[in-house]
């Protein structure tokens, strides 16, 4: 019950009313460890998750932040077997073992084979074409350059069964990877029995190169990379059913308000049909809610109501929770279930603080819209700059498109818009290239913080770190750079520049 004499609850901070008190150190932020666990199973090297929004996680991106070490959560503003399609390419892109690999039969033509050439470095050849079908040979990348390609048949020019590097299904990772490289040859194909040669998997070189080019990519117990995806409560069923059949590593359940009946229902739900399956829930914004969620079973918990660069859940319905304030009292009634700080990262020093507050990653999504693997629009001004859609999935684009669930709403008929009441604005960001560079400068801004408290890995930060609070707005202005910009800083927007 509201208590009617004091209805002015707490204190709300967000990220920049604070700043991590610096303390003694003898630690060199290149030696810091920033790996964390997010739920009791995915750990990530680096504890960033990017958003669940249509221009900012399809696979490229999803695939771009596994191999840095980050996890994915694909959104699901598209069908499910369109997000389960967008898993699997996740799932396929580094592979320890390839299960399903891309096939061919004898049958077809060097045309056939040129059509999937530039991803494959070889394409098995069964007797079938089916993907578990006899294997009978191999074609090579070499093998077809013809000027009538639609002439030749590939059984004339691929390297035969008796030629080829075979080993049998049950071998481990690494004594495929044993053999691939004792081979000197591109790939070693894994079949059933020496009687019906079924191929079962292979194993690839230029897959075994990315893993020494990717140390730190997140991957799952068969070395492929790992990926979430978002479910929403309406279509939850059919939905989740393919994405596990996809081998997604965790569903998140990604409302604008998780501290409702449907969303504690559908943790049950999952968590009863699919006990393997990690279940991240969410957003929640106060002890209460994350409580309700970690009671329905939930694995980890998002937190942030309001915060997000594109968000206008605040000033549209008033709600919300500054997000250093939501992120502090959820952790502190979170227990061991992890908190995913969701929404407001500005630069990196926001991860710090969110990660310095108990928080176990965050999730970004403005600061990745603008990168070359975020799938938005690219708009290129008179001034010949460069920039790319962003828009929250409480817009009325991102609603009409699917995700009007997200705040409860229904579209139906054709106008459908004057109905929505939009909590997102529909933007754009500046385009800033590969994500690569990107997320190092983050992991090198929360690398300094923890160097500047002393603190060599995430938990011994979350024990030491204190905050002073910088409430006056000249603190903030201080803590701003107050020249004019002559040269793009990369982890610094030429934009934020108040000069
Ligand atoms: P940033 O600040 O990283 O925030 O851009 C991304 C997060 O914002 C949330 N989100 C929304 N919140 N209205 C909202 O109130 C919206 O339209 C909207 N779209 C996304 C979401 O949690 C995301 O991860």
């Amino acid at each position: 019950m509201a208590d009617h004499n004091n209805k002015f609850k707490g204190v709300g901070l967000t990220y920049d009313d604070i700043l991590l008190k610096v303390q003694y150190s003898d630690i060199d932020p290149s030696k810091v460890n920033v790996e964390t666990r997010i739920t009791k199973n995915i750990r990530l090297k680096v504890p960033i998750l990017s958003a669940a929004m249509d221009t900012v996680t399809e696979s490229k991106m999803a695939i771009a932040l596994a191999l840095e070490g980050g996890l994915g959560v694909i959104h699901r503003n598209m069908s499910p077997q369109q997000q389960a399609a967008e898993v699997r390419n996740v799932k396929r892109f580094e592979s320890g073992f390839v299960e399903n690999p891309l096939t061919l039969s004898l049958s077809k033509t060097l045309a056939d084979a040129r059509v999937i050439n530039k991803k494959y470095s070889g394409i098995p050849i069964t007797d079938d074409g089916s993907a578990n079908g006899k294997l009978v040979g191999l074609l090579t990348s070499k093998d077809y350059y013809f000027d009538d390609p639609d002439e030749h048949l590939i059984k004339d020019y691929m390297t035969p069964f008796k030629d080829l590097v075979i080993d049998y299904e049950g071998i481990t990772l690494d004594d495929a990877n044993k053999r691939l490289k004792e081979s000197k040859k591109g790939m070693v194909l894994l079949i059933n029995n020496d009687t019906e040669q079924r191929l079962m998997s292979l194993v690839c070189r230029k897959d075994l190169e990315k893993n020494y080019l990717y140390p730190n990519a997140c991957k799952d117990k068969n070395k492929r990379l790992r990926v979430a995806a978002a479910v929403g409560p309406s279509d939850l069923e059919v939905r989740s059913a393919l994405l596990i059949q996809a081998k997604v590593d965790a569903l998140v359940i990604d409302t604008a308000h998780g501290y409702t009946k449907n969303v504690l229902d559908c943790i049950k739900l999952l968590k009863d049909n699919y006990p393997d399956t990690e279940v991240i829930a969410g957003n929640v914004a106060t002890p209460e809610g994350v409580k309700g969620l970690i009671d329905a079973g939930a694995d980890a918990i998002k937190v942030g109501i309001g915060p997000g660069a594109i968000c206008t859940t605040r000033v549209i319905a008033g709600v919300g929770v500054p997000q250093a304030t939501a992120v502090f009292d959820c952790v502190r009634s979170a227990g061991d279930v992890p908190i995913i700080a969701d929404g407001g990262i500005k630069y990196s020093g926001d991860i710090a603080k969110a990660i310095g507050l108990g928080a176990c990653a965050v999730m970004i999504g403005s600061l990745f819209a603008g990168t070359d693997e975020a799938p938005g629009e690219t708009y290129i001004t008179e001034d010949h700059r460069v920039f790319k859609s962003y828009r929250g999935m409480g817009s009325i684009g991102a609603m009409q498109s699917g995700s009007a669930d997200r705040y409860f709403q229904k579209v139906s008929g054709s106008k459908m818009s004057q109905k929505l009441v939009p909590e997102g604005i529909e933007g754009m960001v500046p385009a800033i290239g590969p994500l690569k560079d990107h997320v190092y400068q983050l992991i090198g801004g929360l690398r300094q913080a923890m160097g500047y408290c002393g603190a060599i890995n995430i938990k011994k930060f979350q024990e030491k770190t204190v905050f002073i609070r910088s409430t006056t707005g000249s603190a903030l202005k201080e803590s701003h750079p107050r020249v004019p910009l002559v040269k793009r800083a990369p982890n610094y927007p030429m934009d934020d520049n108040q000069i």
